[in-house]
């Protein structure tokens, strides 16, 4: 079954297409004055001007066709010609009904499923994350799960950065600090060799210690920066002592990541890396040199992207540098190449930070000019930064980058705190409460993210963020508890569920709210804007917030009490769905 918006547009553009006008403008929209309606439809100005009539007109003659609508409590005039729609209580049980009966909850499909890749979250082997990995993660396994749900095939993958110039570097600030390691690397022979203890022993915080300073040393040393690159190279060449410690590097990370990860409830389904792209490199340059497409320029090897009208200059894709190592936008290249031949997408969303926009647009240009994709199948969604009160991008109090490890905790001790405030969890045991404040500080973070169109930049308010009051992922959360801890009273008195009868004012906007979510879902979906989701979250809590102070349910008499008992299974079935779809987990009570 539609949702009552489709199913009332389909017969208003009927009206319409029986009058001569196109059907499109009848198109039916939530009231923008729902204390007058429940829909609009404001067609009729444009039919007129098209018909040259009066747009009244057309609207009484729309009206008229609709009257004796059964769904339709009432169709008005007002204005110049808006059509208003109120739809009658029976509809609205009717659709309630169905809504409580589905497991989707009155999400739909969509109509022809496409096989999508997202690549987000996009963190580095030693290189700490910074706030836009932290945007990335969050938007990406939103739009992931949004994506998945909707019935396309979707694989999530990480694109691990461990391929680049910051290997080179580490690998001599390793050697520098370790003797024993700078002698045995010349002595490996065999690139997937055993891992020697010697290099098993470099920890995560060896390379986080390390990096900044040979990142530093990089910057102001030539020398030291040309042995990183020709280190960087060596690697890339496979040179089996390099590349083995270079394995060790990559392996300590990743775990420490996908820990880190899955407790901001982030699971990738790839965990391929920038090195994976690396075996397809050599024949991928052979084969844009035989297209024609790579030229020579000042010893590397690139190829130009720009195109008639661009407004500006669009530097080309540099895919060999002067020292032969493969850059950032050769890997990016290749993995187009790599995952065409392994799953062969429709279409890859790369959610990463808007300032590498430029980046993408030139690899996504040279992938279309390779015929490695077809224009349009590869999306770059960008977004704004997470910034401090100064305005800047988010850094730690002492001006560092931010560990996405460090900002968890700072946010469930935070978490923890406001729980005790509120008198919640008091009772429960230990392990049950720091599970519930693991789950109040990951809706905080990501409700705080999600609720904001995805290219706005928004300030890292700690305290707001994790308020059980206003729009906030924790407010949200105690709503979905709230709705639990009644359903389990109601169990535990024997209460059933039965139909829904819609009689007051706050049972019909709690179930238009319930019909509205398919709507907000494809409007997620279509603009990669999972804030669309967030949104509709938000008003669904406020609007059973208000039916459930307005209307007794357990001290109702039998049929009203499962009337509404339906519709509390209802909102939490499409509470906790909308929630599970932005990344976020519901605790059982508080
Ligand atoms: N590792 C990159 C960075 O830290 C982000 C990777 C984004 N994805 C991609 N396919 N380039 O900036």
């Amino acid at each position: 079954m539609s949702d009552l918006r489709t199913a009332l547009g389909e017969a208003v553009e009927a009206a319409f297409a029986a009058l001569g006008a196109p059907p499109e403008l009848g198109r039916v929209t939530p009231s923008d004055r729902p204390d007058l309606a429940d829909f609009q439809s404001n067609g009729a100005l444009a039919a007129a001007k098209r018909l040259g009539k009066n747009p009244r007109e057309i609207a009484t003659a729309v009206a008229e066709k609709l009257s004796g609508d059964p769904r339709l409590l009432s169709v008005e005039i007002a204005g110049p010609g808006f059509i208003n729609l109120k739809v009658a209580d029976a509809a609205l049980s009717d659709r309630a009904n169905a809504i409580a009966v589905e497991a989707r909850a009155g999400a739909g499909l969509v109509q022809q499923p496409r096989k999508v890749i997202v690549d987000y979250g996009g963190p580095n082997v030693a290189k700490p994350m910074h706030v836009g990995h932290l945007r990335a993660s969050i938007i990406g396994e939103a739009i992931k799960r949004i994506y998945r749900f909707r019935g396309d095939t979707v694989i999530g993958d990480a694109h691990f950065g461990d391929w680049g110039y910051q290997m080179g570097l580490l690998i001599g600030a390793v050697m520098d600090e370790n003797p024993d390691i700078a002698a045995q690397i010349e002595t490996v022979t065999d690139k997937d060799a055993a891992i020697p203890a010697a290099f098993q022993k470099i920890t995560l915080a060896d390379l986080d210690r390390l990096y900044p300073q040979a990142a530093a040393k990089g910057k102001e040393d030539p020398a030291y920066r040309d042995r990183a690159r020709k280190l960087t190279a060596d690697l890339q060449a496979h040179k089996p002592g390099c590349y083995v410690l270079w394995r060790q590097f990559r392996a300590v990370t990743q775990v420490a990541l996908e820990r880190d990860f899955h407790a901001l409830g982030v699971d990738f389904d790839w965990w391929k890396g920038e090195s994976d792209a690396d075996p397809l490199i050599e024949d991928m340059v052979a084969e844009l040199d035989s297209l024609g497409l790579l030229v020579e320029d000042q010893g590397a090897r690139i190829v130009r992207v720009s195109r008639d009208g661009d407004k500006r200059d669009l530097p080309p894709l540099l895919v060999v540098s002067s020292e032969g190592s493969a850059m950032y936008g050769t890997t990016d290249l290749a993995t187009i190449l790599d995952r065409k031949r392994e799953f062969g997408p429709d279409l890859v969303i790369y959610c990463v930070d808007q300032r590498q926009a430029d980046h993408f647009e030139i690899v996504f240009r040279a992938a279309y000019l390779a015929g490695y994709a077809e224009e349009g199948q590869l999306e770059h969604i960008g977004f704004g930064t997470m910034n401090g009160t100064d305005g800047k991008p988010f850094k730690t109090r002492e001006g560092g980058v931010l560990k996405l490890n460090d900002l968890i905790e700072m946010t469930r001790t935070k978490a923890r705190e406001r729980l005790q405030e509120a008198g919640l969890g008091e009772n429960l045991p230990a392990d049950e409460f720091e599970d519930i404040a693991g789950k109040v500080a990951v809706a905080a973070l990501k409700f705080a993210d999600l609720q904001n169109f995805r290219g706005t930049s928004y300030v890292f308010d700690l305290d707001r963020f994790t308020s059980f009051e206003g729009k906030t992922g924790p407010y949200l959360l105690y709503q979905a508890v709230r709705v639990k801890s009644l359903l389990r009273r109601a169990g535990a008195e024997g209460a059933a569920t039965g139909p829904v009868t819609v009689a007051e004012p706050a049972e019909r906007d709690l179930v238009l709210t319930l019909d509205a979510f398919d709507a907000a879902l494809t409007e997620a979906y279509d603009k990669k804007a999972p804030n669309a989701l967030a949104e509709h979250a938000y008003r669904l809590s406020q609007a059973f917030s208000k039916f459930y102070a307005a209307c007794p349910i357990m001290l109702s008499e039998p049929a009203v009490k499962a009337s509404r008992l339906t519709l509390a299974t209802a909102t939490l079935r499409q509470l906790e769905l909308a929630l599970d779809l932005l990344g976020i987990a519901t605790p059982e009570r508080m």
